[in-house]
């Protein structure tokens, strides 16, 4: 068996499309929706990031406000720079990348941002939301993860879903997501015992640990949906956590890296400004 390969690029795609309409329509209104970026430092991944998310808000017809900032900027000016957005009627969603310089406290500048504008879902209240059934903001590699999910039919009621890695950036939202679809999760971590049996458990796997390949497909369970977080540098290659051409002989449907998961993740950040934009506007 061989499996489906999932084409992130088309439902990234078919998202972005979705964007451009719902931002064409508010701007009829003369609601132009805006989002900000925030980037500290000159990590060199981080700024091909920002570039390729201000871009891909363009073309959505979506306002992009770049803010770069030396690495030697201090807390209080970050969150400074916060306020004032969180101020700014023509920013409807505001984004600081991730990683900060280690000279900077990530945590109060998420809790500093205005959680109606946390096109990331980090805040704490759009986390404790997530977590209570009342979700509103919601992290948006997880949540293009489910968008794929959905996309390939997968049936996760009842369902094992396993989800590899604990990050409050992935981890731990994709698998609130994957209960609030009625799975039953398991989070794993790098302190998991026997991770193979646990994978071997998944009818959905999630892998996002950020270990090349350290998900083997002799451990995939024939027929499982794989969807591969993982973007992991080896040699100049980008390469996923799962073992991608063995676990293509077991699973029904793997998402490949590069062209998975990847492109949803922006299209996802531009559908959470549009939802947040929406509401602004209706607010
Ligand atoms: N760094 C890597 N992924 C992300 C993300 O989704 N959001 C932010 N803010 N930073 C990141």
């Amino acid at each position: 068996m061989t499996a489906r390969i999932i084409d992130g690029k088309q439902v990234a795609a078919e998202v972005r499309a979705e964007v451009a309409a719902r931002a064409a329509a508010l701007a009829a209104r003369g609601r132009v929706p805006g989002l900000a970026v925030v980037l500290v430092g000159d990590d060199p991944a981080s700024a091909v990031y920002v570039r390729n998310k201000a871009k891909a808000a363009r073309e959505a017809g979506v306002r992009a406000f770049d803010h770069v900032l030396p690495a030697s900027t201090s807390q209080g000016e970050l969150m400074a720079l916060v306020a004032r957005l969180n101020a700014d009627s023509a920013v409807d969603g505001i984004l600081v990348q991730l990683p900060l310089p280690s000279s900077l406290d990530a945590r109060p500048v998420l809790e500093a941002i205005d959680p109606a504008k946390d096109v990331d879902g980090f805040h704490a209240d759009n986390v404790g939301r997530l977590w209570s059934g009342m979700p509103r903001l919601v992290p948006c590699t997880p949540l293009g993860v489910m968008r794929l999910l959905a996309h390939e039919g997968a049936n996760l009621r009842g369902a094992s879903a396993v989800v590899v890695g604990r990050s409050n950036l992935v981890g731990k939202p994709m698998a609130a997501l994957l209960l609030a679809a009625d799975a039953t999760v398991t989070i794993c971590h790098s302190r998991t015992a026997d991770l193979a049996a646990r994978v071997a458990g998944a009818d959905v796997l999630v892998a996002a640990i950020g270990r090349a390949e350290l998900i083997r497909g002799a451990w995939i369970k024939p027929g499982a949906t794989v969807i591969d977080v993982g973007m992991n540098r080896v040699g100049g290659k980008l390469v996923g956590d799962v073992e991608f051409a063995a676990a293509a002989e077991r699973a029904a449907a793997i998402t490949p890296v590069p062209g998975g998961v990847g492109p949803m993740t922006i299209a996802m950040l531009l559908s959470n400004t549009l939802d947040a934009a929406e509401r602004r506007a209706s607010g």
